[in-house]
């Protein structure tokens, strides 16, 4: 039987780390295979991870920090540090409070958070209880007609951007899911998507509904006439696309591998980065997502190229551990290790943090 969340948090937890196991304890089997799980052998979910471990910095001394600082600012909004919360489904599974928990979480911590397509809670309810307005990740769906309802919808409630994401016009392949048995408990549904026209499921992949319906480029521009929101491009690793995408006028793209869960074997999100950054040539900010777990992870995808990150697993790490309070630990170690790191390299703002903060490979 899974353990009861916490209602204090433990003077041992020091790390995001910490949080995993934690989380562990409290989540049944199935689900944890969901939610720590990747696609087929997970190669691109460690590499998430190693590729940082790779990456090594360079500190300077002595330089002034009495003005040191976190924020920034993107679409003409501020923001108090550059840590948003990734776009992950149905926060039901982790803690009872679901979606609501994390948002009480990210507020306690000023965190912009992204709101599923595949939330189990409505957008209006999240919206209502935000002190940051949150973002609304889409999946275009096969119902064109109704998508187009979702983000009128999703702008009246006062999300304050979309995220499109573009990588996973299908599941992955998720064997570790398929072997935990893992199936969405009854009573869960992406509420949001109600009333829409299911497309019936299919036992092959090439010829079926779902990829006859895909999103393409031109659902793109489709998206780009229908909102005035910024919109930015989740899932992106090949810079032809990153430059096609700011030829469609999204506002930003995020350079991600969906944390490892869509395709196996591509490379780590922050190891493709600099060829984004270099391709874009400051066209559009950049933010980027996959195995953040330290300040130095933030501090590293900034000095090569990202405006901010985005961080998945660890914050349903925290919510299964000790719902909101749980969160805002987690984005609060996270944060505190940015600033350390910030600090201890001599960078004062984010405006500082360029490739000259990574020590030259040799
Ligand atoms: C349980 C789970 C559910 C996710 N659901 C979504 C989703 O609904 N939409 C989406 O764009 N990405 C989704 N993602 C991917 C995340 O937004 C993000 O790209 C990824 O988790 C980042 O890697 P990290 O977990 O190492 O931080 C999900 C990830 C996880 C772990």
């Amino acid at each position: 039987m899974p353990l009861p969340p916490l209602d204090t948090i433990p003077p041992d937890v020091a790390s995001l780390d910490d949080y995993e196991a934690l989380a562990r304890e409290r989540i049944e089997p199935g689900a944890w295979a969901y939610l720590s799980g990747a696609a087929a052998d997970e190669i691109t979910l460690r590499e998430n991870r190693a590729a940082f471990e790779r990456l090594r910095l360079c500190p300077r001394i002595f330089r002034d920090l009495s003005q040191a600082n976190t924020r920034l600012s993107l679409f003409g909004r501020e923001y108090a540090h550059p840590i948003f919360i990734a776009p992950t489904a149905f926060h039901r599974l982790f803690h009872p409070s679901g979606e609501l928990a994390t948002l009480l979480g990210a507020s306690a911590l000023e965190t912009c958070m992204t709101v599923s397509t595949q939330a189990g809670t409505a957008i209006e309810e999240i919206t209502q209880a935000a002190t940051v307005p949150p973002w609304f990740q889409l999946y275009i769906q096969p119902d064109r007609a109704f998508t187009a309802e979702l983000v009128k919808r999703v702008e009246a409630a006062g999300c304050s951007a979309i995220v499109l994401t573009a990588d996973a016009p299908l599941h992955g392949l998720r064997n570790r899911e398929q072997r935990a048995a893992f199936r969405m408990p009854p009573g869960f549904e992406p509420v949001n998507l109600r009333g829409m026209e299911t497309v019936p499921p299919a036992d092959r992949v090439f010829g079926s509904h779902l990829l006859a319906k895909a999103p393409t480029w031109q659902d793109l521009a489709w998206l780009r006439s229908h909102t005035k929101l910024p919109i930015i491009l989740k899932g992106v690793l090949d810079p032809h696309d990153a430059l096609q995408a700011a030829s469609y006028g999204v506002d930003a793209i995020i350079v991600s591998n969906h944390g490892g869960r869509t395709l196996d074997t591509v490379p780590a999100a922050i190891e493709v980065l600099p060829s984004i950054a270099a391709a874009l040539q400051g066209k559009l900010p950049i933010l980027m997502d996959g195995g953040i777990r330290r300040g130095t992870d933030v501090l590293k995808s900034l000095a090569l190229g990202a405006s901010a990150v985005m961080v998945g697993r660890p914050i349903l790490h925290g919510l299964a551990a000790a719902g909101a309070t749980g969160v805002a630990h987690v984005l609060k170690i996270l944060r505190t290790e940015l600033e350390i790191a910030m600090a201890l390299t001599g960078r004062a703002t984010l405006a500082e943090l360029d490739p000259s903060v990574i020590w030259p490979a040799s």
